[in-house]
């Protein structure tokens, strides 16, 4: 049996796309007893340097080609945002086709519209690329734990962002360097800014929570903070407390709620997730049944994330091959959860503050503290520090569980004593055993 695909975007994962199907297509065979034939390739640019070369004459530069031939069966989106990828997707549906994507994005903009269209034209839209590259969590949450049920995730799910934290700590890069090496190695979004201001994380916790907890996510409900406002004094601080600090995606369920929260997080230095580092991605799941699990992997580039698009493929290569009637469920949420505000949720907090040198300050800012049922686990006072002129005392607080609405007009009232200099810094803690 042969299927037949159309590539629409043939930049850094369209490459990786092209030159696994050619290394592999003997293996790709064997396995499925499917040929897999590459037939078209749409891109604006036909003459950038390119990993691969492919005949002139499979290329063009209207993807519109591509949706109109009868022959194709499956078409690709690798092109990335949310404009004319959209069109792609959509008119790709509309001609019958089953789509493969990488496009976090656009799922996180459109996904309601784009599942309830695959159901309309009964064809499939698949997207294990979108989440954490090559890792499979796409299917781990939707066929693995089918049988489970997933009640909260840990995910470290920017490769970019873990790629600048790693180097900025480990070896001291500046910020601009490490984020420029990581547009170099092609992990970086084309505008960088979603990746350091936690956006990326946002779109695909968004996929995430909405297979995982099958519930309609409402995407401006996630409370979303990057890592351009974390400053390495934090980070040193908290390894001092034996803690690490990664951006996480997190998302728990419980009730008739979900918390869903992407920001910095102080983890314990010996969890798993806390060794994960450079552009590796990783993904803690935690179900009823299965208990704790942990998926690691590389989660941005060209070959990874060429590795999930072509597992889609191979899917939908056999499902066709095989005949398989089209599967509504997959695309249809059935629970209705409500997405609960990050200040309702309980945490661990970490608090920098600083103060001036004056007999008692410490008992003012505890009993603010207390008066907010927020009680200490530990607790770290240093020395003098700055210039002689504005010299601060940086004081630096664990506390127990506390609700962060609390937590924030208990900070509130300490940044306004005129004892205290400049705003406390917040960052949250999750103690996270595997
Ligand atoms: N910019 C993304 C990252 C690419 O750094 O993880 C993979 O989705």
């Amino acid at each position: 049996v042969k299927v037949n695909v159309g590539l629409v975007g043939f930049g850094v994962i369209g490459g990786g796309v092209v030159s696994l199907l050619q290394r592999h297509a003997e293996v790709l065979k064997l396995r499925s007893g499917v040929e897999i034939n590459l037939k078209r390739i749409a891109d604006v640019d036909l003459e950038r340097p390119r990993e691969v070369s492919v005949e002139r004459s499979l290329m063009t530069t209207d993807f519109n080609e591509i949706i109109a031939d009868p022959e194709i069966d499956i078409v690709l989106e690798l092109v990335g945002g949310t404009g004319i990828a959209k069109r792609v997707v959509v008119s790709a549906l509309e001609a019958n086709k089953h789509v493969v994507t990488a496009n976090k994005a656009l799922l996180h903009a459109f996904k309601e519209e784009l599942f309830r269209l695959s159901v309309k034209q009964k064809r499939e839209l698949r997207y294990e690329a979108s989440v954490a590259g090559g890792i499979p969590i796409i299917k781990v949450i939707t066929e693995s734990l089918a049988g489970d049920r997933i009640h909260a995730m840990y995910g470290i799910v920017n490769g970019t962002t873990n790629f600048i934290l790693t180097k900025m700590i480990q070896e001291q890069w500046s910020f601009e360097d490490a984020l420029s090496t990581a547009q170099d190695l092609g992990f970086a979004e084309a505008d960088p800014t979603l990746d350091v201001n936690g956006g990326d994380a946002t779109h695909k916790l968004d996929i995430l929570a909405t297979i995982a907890f099958n519930a309609q996510v409402a995407s401006d409900r996630i409370y979303t903070e990057g890592i351009q406002a974390l400053d390495l004094k934090d980070v040193l601080y908290a390894k001092e407390l034996g803690y690490v600090v990664k951006l996480l995606a997190i998302g728990k369920q419980a009730d008739e709620h979900m918390s869903l929260r992407v920001h910095p997080t102080l983890i314990p230095e010996q969890c798993s997730l806390a060794s994960v580092s450079n552009e590796f991605n990783a993904i803690m799941l935690q179900s009823e049944f299965l208990g704790d699990s942990l998926y690691v992997g590389r989660g941005a580039g060209a070959h990874p994330t060429a590795s999930a698009v072509v597992s889609d493929l191979c899917d939908l290569a056999l499902s066709i091959a095989s005949n398989q009637e089209f599967n509504p469920h997959r695309y249809s949420p059935f629970n209705e959860y409500t997405t609960r505000s990050h200040l309702e949720d309980e945490s661990r907090f970490y608090l920098r503050l600083a103060t001036i040198e004056r007999p008692g300050i410490l008992a003012v800012i505890t009993k603010i503290l207390g008066d907010h049922d927020i009680s200490i686990s530990a607790i770290i006072q240093k020395e003098l520090s700055g210039t002689a002129s504005e010299q601060t005392i940086p004081i630096v607080i664990l506390t127990r569980p506390a609700r962060e609405g609390n937590l924030r007009q208990a900070v509130t009232e300490i940044d306004a004593l005129d004892v205290t200099c400049g705003k406390t810094v917040i960052l949250h803690v999750e103690d996270i055993e595997l």
